[in-house]
Formats: C-alpha cells, sequence, structure tokens
C-alpha cells in the first residue's frame, strides 16, 4: 500500500472510471456507454489532482503485471479528520463535468440526489472515504480491503470515526466486514437508487 503520486492522476482515473461503470449512481447521473466512461474519467481525474491529492489521503497497490509495467490495482479517496468543508472553489473544479450530467438521463434528479448526499454527511471531524475501487479483473482478491487498511488503522489510533456513502446493496457486507455500520439512507429522487450510509466507530483501545 502507498500513497499515489501526481503523475499516476490519469492511470487511477481510468481504474477508478472502470470500477464505477455498473454503478447505480454513476447510471443515474450519466448516460450508458462512452459518454459515462468519458464523464467518469473526467470526474475521477479532477477529482483526484485538484482535490483530493492536495487536501486529501489518496492510497494505491500495485498489482502484479506480465509485463513488467507498473500497473494499479485499486484506489482510496479519503478526506481526513480535520479537512475543511468543501468550498465553492472546490465545486467550480467540476462544472467541467456538469455538460455530461446536463446529458444524462435525469440531470435535475441528479443533482438533487448529490445535494441530499452532501447534505446528510456528518459536519464533525472525521475520516471521510469519498471513493473505493479495485479494477474489475482483480476485486476478490483482497485489494479493497488492504487498500482500507492505513486510514482505518490511523483512525483507530486517534479514536476517530470514518464515514462512507455506499451506493451498492451488495457492498454493505464487505464494508460490514471493516466495522462500518449502516446509519442512514437516501434514496434519489424518482425511482432512482439508493445510498446508504456508513459509519465506523474507532476501535476501542486494546487492554
Ligand atoms: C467494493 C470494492 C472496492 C471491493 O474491492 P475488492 O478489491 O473486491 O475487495 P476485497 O477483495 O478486499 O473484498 C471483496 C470480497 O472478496 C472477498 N475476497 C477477498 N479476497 C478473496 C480471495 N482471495 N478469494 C475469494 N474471495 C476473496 C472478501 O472477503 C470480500 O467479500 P465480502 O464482500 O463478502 O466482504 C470493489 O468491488 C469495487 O471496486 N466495486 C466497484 C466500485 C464500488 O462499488 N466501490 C465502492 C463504492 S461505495
Amino acid at each position: 500500500m502507498r500513497r499515489l503520486h501526481a503523475g499516476e492522476v490519469t492511470h487511477a482515473a481510468d481504474v477508478l472510471a472502470d470500477a464505477f461503470d455498473d454503478d447505480p449512481v454513476a447510471a443515474f447521473i450519466f448516460r450508458a456507454g462512452a459518454p459515462r466512461a468519458r464523464a467518469l474519467r473526467r470526474f475521477f481525474r479532477i477529482q483526484l489532482q485538484h482535490l483530493f491529492l492536495p487536501h486529501g489521503e489518496v492510497w494505491t497497490v500495485d498489482a502484479p503485471s506480465p509485463s513488467g509495467s507498473r500497473r494499479l490495482a485499486g484506489v482510496a479517496m479519503w478526506s481526513p479528520a480535520d479537512h475543511r468543508k468543501a468550498t465553492w472553489r472546490d465545486a467550480l473544479r467540476l462544472v467541467p463535468v456538469l455538460p455530461a450530467v446536463a446529458r444524462g438521463p435525469q440531470p435535475v434528479d441528479a443533482l438533487r440526489l448529490l445535494a441530499a448526499v452532501e447534505e446528510a454527511r456528518p459536519r464533525r471531524p472525521l475520516w471521510y472515504l469519498a471513493t473505493l475501487g479495485t479494477a474489475p479483473e482483480l476485486q476478490r482478491q483482497g485489494y479493497g480491503s488492504a487498500l482500507l487498511g492505513p486510514v482505518l488503522r490511523r483512525a483507530d489510533e486517534e479514536g476517530r470515526e470514518a464515514y462512507l456513502e455506499s451506493s451498492k446493496e451488495s457492498n454493505i457486507a464487505f464494508y460490514a466486514r471493516h466495522r462500518f455500520e449502516v446509519v442512514g439512507e437516501v434514496h434519489a429522487p424518482g425511482g432512482g437508487p439508493t445510498l446508504w450510509l456508513m459509519l465506523r466507530p474507532p476501535r476501542p483501545p486494546e487492554g
């Protein structure tokens, strides 16, 4: 496990875009096929480059590659416990993604959903897992769990909570293995997907 380097943003965004291609929230926001793939790549590139590499904690892991070249297996993007709230400046960074949202299946409901998720996020200092994704062909090999490790260990040492929004019901059991508990749900307007809000209390100190 290691921190992502600035020169790996494009590669990491590609891995995340592939991991989230079948995500119910991505499907609610972006048109299927090439438009979704392009929008996700752009979205993750902006998030990594402007929001999470400068202010956050971005972890990655190298997968063995037959050619010997470096290949990222997955990426975890965290906001640190003491990080200030997102600013207008941060929001403006995401403007290049708006045309893809506007051309999506239901742009108004999509923006409402994003606002509701933001609104539901706790305001107290905690470790926020904004994104976790493993390359589709490398899932179920332990990379996702390993990627959570460094920050969850640190959260335990600091006695801090961790928080995430899960966009797939099937991920709840995965996160529960890492001691996250469902504390709420956000339902997209117009019969869209549900997001499960999950909180992880710090592990009590041993002894
Ligand atoms: C969710 C996600 C990050 C998990 O990553 P992963 O690399 O597959 O995670 P792991 O391999 O550590 O664990 C996944 C499951 O595989 C199991 N597993 C791990 N190693 C295994 C192995 N060698 N053999 C069989 N199963 C294994 C784990 O026990 C776990 O099972 P669980 O879901 O019942 O808890 C990944 O599925 C993903 O990227 N999904 C798409 C994007 C997404 O949904 N991200 C989360 C948004 S909230």
